[in-house]
């Protein structure tokens, strides 16, 4: 049974300020910690969290039913099993791998160069809100073949979308107003669906609008789960993950170092960031009978269970010296981390395991390729102090950098590395 622990909360201000330095006394003290705010159980220890994410039959995805279905406006990927799961997931694989993914590789070089030309010879970006945000979301709107001109009002609805999904508690106003976004985004693609139907191009709606599964073509209001469900999964972590590679590398300037020497080392940098600060920090599972963890303590039937990706990831039976940041650790592997032999969380495990990793190993590397060597002395702006936000997923509120600042034109830009 749950031990009630009445003075630490994940819910807290403290928590949220720095959940990292929480992480070893859960592990070792409430590896299942029962926080009743939300009558949910957190599980910190990556043993028991590989085991959730692979026990599909023990521990399913039916949290997603309220907690992402109303806004994606119809069931998700990661709510489906069985064929159906993998007959839709396939389609979205299909998307962001092989032949595909060469060519989006050229969109993501050309979006980069449109997004940063006016900030280089400043001298001075945010890489959040000024790159990252935007990047992220035209890249995303491109792989859908959804207009680049309505970037600003797809990235506000996908934000409620978002907000929605990784709230632990919303107001009634934010909730109308979430739904509200969702509505507007559903509304805004249905045409769009009608129009790839009859006109089919390259892109992914066009697949999933032409797509069959057992004979049955899917319906709107698949597609439109499925666009939702893409758009929100490969805009959140991305402009994060950036960021924080740039922040590590930065306050680990002989790593940094090497990594401009040696470009290569840029993938096993991106794996360590996703390990030591991973973008998706939560994972939500319904625990289908009552199941007994690591340490003797229970979850009991219908329980509402989060992975804590960040603590399994710093968890000392899993990683070595797990708080430091190394792009040389040998227990980390660089071409395994982006695949679902990964000893990392990051991308979860198992059967709904992210189908974007390679994708977005791509998005991050090229960009990365492309800035370090425009930002030379690369430095934090001075001003306020770094801050991270969020609970379920997490990153930096902004990255302000100082650099040398840099005169080239779009064309010059475009033929950097
Ligand atoms: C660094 C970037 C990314 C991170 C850290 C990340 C993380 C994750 C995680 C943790 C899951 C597992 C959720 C679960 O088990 O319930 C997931 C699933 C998923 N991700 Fe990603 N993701 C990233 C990028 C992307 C991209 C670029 C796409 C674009 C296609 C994407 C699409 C998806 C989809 C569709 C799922 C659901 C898969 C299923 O249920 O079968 N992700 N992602």
């Amino acid at each position: 049974m749950h031990v009630p622990n009445t003075r630490f909360s994940v819910l807290s201000e403290d928590f949220a300020a720095d959940p990292y330095r929480h992480f070893a006394r859960l592990r070792e003290r409430t590896p299942v910690h029962y926080e009743p705010g939300i009558d949910s159980y957190f599980l910190s220890r990556h043993e028991d969290v590989k085991r959730v994410l692979t026990d599909h039959e023990g521990f399913t995805t039916e949290t997603l039913q309220v907690r992402a279905e109303p806004v994606m406006r119809g069931p998700v990927l990661a709510q489906m099993t069985g064929a159906e799961h993998t007959a839709k997931r396939k389609i979205v694989v299909r998307a962001f791998t092989g032949q595909a993914l060469h060519e989006q590789i050229r969109a993501i070089r050309a979006n980069a160069v449109e997004l940063m030309a006016p900030f280089l010879a400043r001298g001075r970006m945010d890489l959040v809100n000024d790159f990252g945000r935007p990047l992220a979301v035209h890249v995303t709107l491109d792989v859908l073949g959804l207009e680049r001109r309505d970037w600003r009002q797809v990235a506000a609805w996908n934000g409620g979308v978002a907000e929605f999904i990784t709230s632990m508690a919303l107001t009634p106003e934010r909730r109308r107003h979430c739904l509200d976004c969702a509505e507007r985004l559903e509304a805004y693609l249905l045409p769009v669906i009608e129009q790839r139907r009859r006109h089919p191009g390259d892109d992914l709606i066009s697949k999933l609008c032409t797509a069959e599964f057992d004979g049955i073509a899917m319906s709107d209001r698949d597609v439109t789960a499925l666009i939702i469900n893409v758009l929100v999964a490969a805009t959140e972590p991305a402009d994060k993950t950036l960021a924080l590679l740039f922040k590590h590398l930065i306050d680990h300037p002989e790593q940094l170092a090497q990594v401009r020497r040696d470009p290569e080392l840029l993938a096993a940098a991106i794996a360590e960031t996703l390990r030591h600060t991973p973008p998706v920090q939560l994972i939500p599972r319904r625990a289908e009978r009552e199941t007994v963890f690591a340490g003797g303590a229970a979850v009991p039937a219908g329980a509402t269970v989060f992975c804590m990706i960040g603590a399994a990831n710093r968890d000392p039976a899993a990683f070595a010296d797990p708080d430091t940041f190394d792009i040389h650790r040998p227990d980390l592997g660089t071409a395994r981390s982006f695949t679902a032999a990964a000893q990392h969380l990051s991308f979860g495990t198992g059967l709904h395991q992210c189908v974007g990793a390679a994708f977005a190993r791509a998005e991050i590397e090229t960009v990365a390729a492309m800035l370090l060597p425009l930002l030379d002395q690369v430095r934090h702006s001075p001003g306020p102090r770094y801050r991270e936000s969020g609970l379920y997923t997490r990153g930096p509120v902004a990255l302000s950098l100082d650099f040398t600042p840099v005169h080239l034109g779009e064309r010059d830009l475009a033929s950097t590395p």
